[in-house]
């Protein structure tokens, strides 16, 4: 996990396609080594309300919701090597209190990695707060039970103008409830053809309790 200071050189403010191009031209070329240079562009969405704006427009011109994916997760732009999607996160309220699912939903207090890499901003509202762990050698082999030496855990908020990336299985989160409506935009590179081992742990004993392979 890194936590990507942008460059001073903030890029102009640009329409939707255009920030999508370079978007394109960075993922394609190689986005591991312009990591820096996504989060710039990044930025660039949220100017004037960009991607919130191009959300709403789009499911307006189709006639539908925007396509949904998970709970929480609207799919803004479906391009050849990446993805980006706006998450919504609710504070915690009367329903949440009492619906266990819908706490999963949003990983409170869930500890899991991913099984693809992903960069995150804060659109709008205050953020989040995790509990983020490192396991730098992963082992794609393990089996629920079994017990995950991760180094010490380190608490991290997304807000402001902070880009957060998220490398695949061996970065470990759980969310804290946001203290208000938070949306947050991810731009989740393509993993083609590589392995896909998601965990799920238990936050006290840091052991396996759900193994999830695609
Ligand atoms: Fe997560």
């Amino acid at each position: 996990m890194d936590l990507l200071c942008p460059s001073n050189l903030r890029m102009p403010d640009q329409g939707f396609d255009d920030v999508l191009k370079r978007l394109d031209e960075l993922v394609a070329s190689g986005w591991r080594e312009a990591k820096h240079a996504v989060a710039d562009a990044m930025l660039s969405f949220r100017s004037n309300g960009l991607a919130l704006r191009r959300l709403a427009a789009a499911a307006i011109a189709s006639g539908k919701a925007p396509p949904l994916q998970g709970a929480q997760s609207f799919l803004l732009a479906d391009r050849p090597d990446y993805a980006i999607r706006i998450n919504m996160w609710f504070p915690l309220t009367g329903l949440a209190r009492t619906n266990d699912r819908y706490r999963r939903y949003l990983s409170i207090d869930e500890l899991h990695n991913h099984d693809f890499d992903f960069f995150s901003i804060c659109l709008s509202g205050p953020g989040y707060t995790s509990l983020f762990y490192r396991e730098e050698v992963f082992d794609p082999d393990r089996s629920a039970g079994e017990r995950v030496p991760l180094e010490a855990p380190r608490v991290v908020s997304l807000t402001g103008d902070d880009v957060l990336f998220v490398e695949k299985e061996k970065d470990y989160h759980a969310q804290q409830w946001p203290t208000a409506l938070t949306t947050t935009l991810n731009v989740i590179p393509r993993a083609v053809g590589e392995r896909r081992v998601q965990y799920v742990l238990d936050a006290e004993s840091l052991s396996i309790r759900d193994v999830i392979r695609a």
